[in-house]
């Protein structure tokens, strides 16, 4: 249709990249493309961090349960929910922040990391590069947070791995479009068969490509969902000064 879209709508998740290095220039419009993404009440409360340092990449990759593609890949960006720069704006006027102890902050502030990062995979990609997020970086957010000496009042949310591929990844099949678009209201009929049909190309899926432990979708989400997959959030988000009970 156009090249944004056809950016957009040929997204897959790499894992497998070469170590040629990404030009200041093009990592300059990437970080520029998610700078510009809009913010909820202007609030600006996103900060990334650029690691290139391959030790430091190493670090994050043990951090995340032990993801390789995250030390292969020559940059990663660390999106930081961050409502420091705004309490030091507040008290500059002689005024406490408060906002930072409701949950509404942190959905508010996660829109905004989520927008800037979608901002920044499809300048990335439309650079040439692959792209893969990384919420694993929440399996320890106080190593993460350890590592990027991250003040009060900050969250490392999400992270980019990026780089040129090596082998390119098949694009994965989603849920059918019916369970993701609805007409004026939810519509809740027919779920079940649609999610079995899925279960089944996704399985289909694994097979053409060669993997043999490919999961349905119900199998490999429930492997997440059964579980707090990453109970050191709660502690680690209290601890950095935000509030989940108002
Ligand atoms: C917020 C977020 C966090 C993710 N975290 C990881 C991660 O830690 N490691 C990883 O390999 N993939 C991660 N992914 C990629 C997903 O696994 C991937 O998007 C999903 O399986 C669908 O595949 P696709 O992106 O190739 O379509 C993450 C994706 C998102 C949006």
């Amino acid at each position: 249709m156009n090249s944004v879209i056809d950016t957009l709508t040929s997204h897959r998740s790499e894992r497998s990249f070469l170590d040629t290095a990404i030009s200041d220039e093009t990592l300059d419009a990437i970080i520029a493309s998610a700078y510009r993404a809009p913010t909820s009440v202007n609030s600006q409360q996103v900060s990334v961090i650029v690691t290139r340092d391959s030790a430091r990449r190493r670090q994050i990759a043990g951090i995340a349960g032990g993801q390789p593609w995250i030390a292969q890949a020559p940059v990663f960006i660390t999106f930081v929910l961050d409502m420091h720069k705004s309490e030091q704006a507040i008290a500059m006027n002689g005024e406490t922040q408060i906002a930072h102890q409701s949950i509404e902050s942190l959905v508010s502030g996660c829109t905004d990391i989520g927008i800037a990062l979608a901002s920044a995979m499809a300048a990335a990609r439309s650079a040439g590069l692959g792209v893969v997020p990384i919420g694993g970086i929440r399996r320890s957010p106080d190593e993460m947070i350890a590592l990027l000496d991250l003040p009060p009042l900050t969250f490392p949310v999400v992270g980019l791995a990026l780089g040129y591929v090596d082998q390119p990844a098949h694009q994965k099949p989603r849920l059918p479009m019916e369970t993701f678009r609805h007409s004026e209201t939810y519509n809740k009929d027919g779920l079940p068969a649609l999610i079995a049909r899925y279960n089944q190309e996704i399985q289909q899926h694994w097979e053409t490509i060669g993997r043999k432990d490919g999961d349905s979708w119900s199998e490999s989400v429930g492997g997440y969902y059964k579980n707090i997959y990453f109970p050191n959030v709660l502690p680690a988000v209290i601890k950095q000064g935000f509030g989940t009970e108002k």
